[in-house]
């Protein structure tokens, strides 16, 4: 029984978290998408918002027997990942700019707690320019984002928009 973490913003969860969150379900039993609450971050979504959409479009990707739960969590990551028993922590890298950052993460998780690993995962090459930063400047800005998160996602950024 192997058990990832995924952890992430997910502020908004883009069709790049689903495609790695599909080629995880192929290496591990159980997935849990755990939503990192930042409170010095103002997020476009909330907590709750991101937990809800992840749920529903969690729905049309292909697991397989995989196990995926969303969940969130406060403070360090791996103190989280031991609390849930993980195994492994799952990140997506999608250039060589990513590279950097997630090797200092993964280096500082695993001194802080060497029996978690960090499985680094790569998205099709279609999704490799797509961030969740990224969507919500194309979104604000007026632009299409048909392909880069699904519809659900994209419905719900108008709605919002449409409530502020
Ligand atoms: O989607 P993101 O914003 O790139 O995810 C970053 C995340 C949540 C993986 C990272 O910020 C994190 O793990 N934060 C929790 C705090 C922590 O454990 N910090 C030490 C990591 S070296």
């Amino acid at each position: 029984m192997r058990r990832a973490i995924y952890p992430g913003s997910f502020d908004p969860v883009t069709n790049g978290h689903l495609d790695i969150i599909e080629r995880g379900c192929k290496l591990f039993d159980e997935i849990i998408i755990a939503i990192l609450v930042n409170p010095d971050k103002q997020p476009f979504f909330s907590i709750d918002e991101r937990r809800e959409m992840l749920g529903a479009v969690l729905k049309t990707i292909e697991r397989g027997t995989c196990v995926i739960q969303v969940d969130h969590f406060q403070g360090l990551l791996v103190h989280y990942a031991l609390a849930q028993k993980a195994d492994a922590i799952v990140r997506g890298i999608r250039a060589i700019s990513d590279y950097e950052y997630e090797l200092q993460m993964a280096l500082m998780n695993r001194r802080l707690e060497p029996s978690i690993e960090t499985v680094f995962m790569m998205p099709a090459e279609t999704y490799s320019y797509v961030s969740s930063r990224l969507v919500k400047e194309v979104f604000q800005l007026g632009g299409e984002l048909k392909g880069l998160v699904p519809p659900l996602v994209e419905a719900r950024m108008r709605d919002k928009l449409a409530s502020d």
